[in-house]
């Protein structure tokens, strides 16, 4: 069996938190270019533009082969979404940009999602979005350092169950931090096991994918982008965390 979890050294620690935080003010740039009538291509190249400028570049480019700076999807698609010229963002429409951010041999990884249009939000709409952003924040409180990679799952199962949202099971989150995808999985919903213990060193992405009807999600014939099987919005948002000595850092917050 292979390494289920990755204690980063100090040195790799200072980069990581460079990049993360590299990321995060992408993230929040990107999100704020959301605009109704323009193609997510056109926001797929800003993203990038944005990214570039700050002397980084875009992790999730040729990743696996995926064919753009960052993942933007839209309503029921789930994650994953991928820059189209002919798909236009409409008014109402909710848009997840998930970015990842290389710079120094280190990576960040984060993504909210956002309301494209003047408002008001629909009220399910309005629910869905800050349910899934509550279901993050307490499975960030919930990671401590001596417990276990579950309390993160439980916390942010318990907030998605509350508030009757599908939680998606085909994807999780996951360490981060030297490459895009390390050990261990970080699941949305818990199992038996309790997972690795959290240990100082350890970096995280916490990423809930939350959806307003059934967690039943398919991959489109175009290989990336996955989307609900009853249609229904879906809503993304992540953070990448620390576990230290003394609590846990979001390193992903501006
Ligand atoms: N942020 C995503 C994740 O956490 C997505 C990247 S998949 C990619 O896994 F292929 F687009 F890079
Ligand atoms: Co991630």
């Amino acid at each position: 069996m292979g390494q289920n979890y990755i204690i980063h050294t100090e040195e790799e620690i200072r980069r990581i938190r460079v990049a993360a935080s590299m990321t995060a003010q992408a993230r929040d740039r990107i999100a704020e270019n959301v605009h109704p009538g323009m193609t997510t291509f056109d926001l797929d190249e800003i993203a990038g533009e944005i990214i570039r400028s700050m002397g980084g570049v875009p992790t999730f480019l040729n990743y696996c082969g995926y064919p753009g700076n960052i993942c933007i999807s839209v309503n029921d698609e789930v994650v994953h979404g991928i820059r189209s010229r002919t798909r236009f963002i409409l008014e109402g429409d909710i848009v997840s940009v998930d970015v990842g951010v290389t710079f120094d041999g280190a990576v960040g990884d984060c993504a909210k999602t956002v309301y494209a249009g003047k408002g008001p939000v629909p009220e399910d709409i309005q629910r869905l979005l800050s349910e899934t952003e509550r279901a993050l924040e307490e499975g960030i409180k919930a990671a401590h350092r001596g417990g276990h990679v579950r309390d993160i799952s439980a916390a942010v199962e318990k907030v998605a169950n509350a508030a009757k949202l599908g939680i998606v099971r085909e994807y999780v989150g996951h360490g981060c931090g030297i490459r895009l995808h390390e050990p261990p999985d970080v699941p949305n919903f818990t199992l038996l096991r309790k997972g690795p213990e959290l240990q100082s060193g350890m970096v995280l992405c916490v990423e809930p994918m939350l959806n307003l009807g059934t967690h039943k999600v398919y991959v489109e014939p175009d290989g990336w982008t996955v989307r609900t099987k009853d249609g229904a919005p879906s809503a993304h948002f992540e953070h990448m965390i620390l576990i230290t000595e003394n609590g846990t850092e979001v390193l992903t917050r501006v």
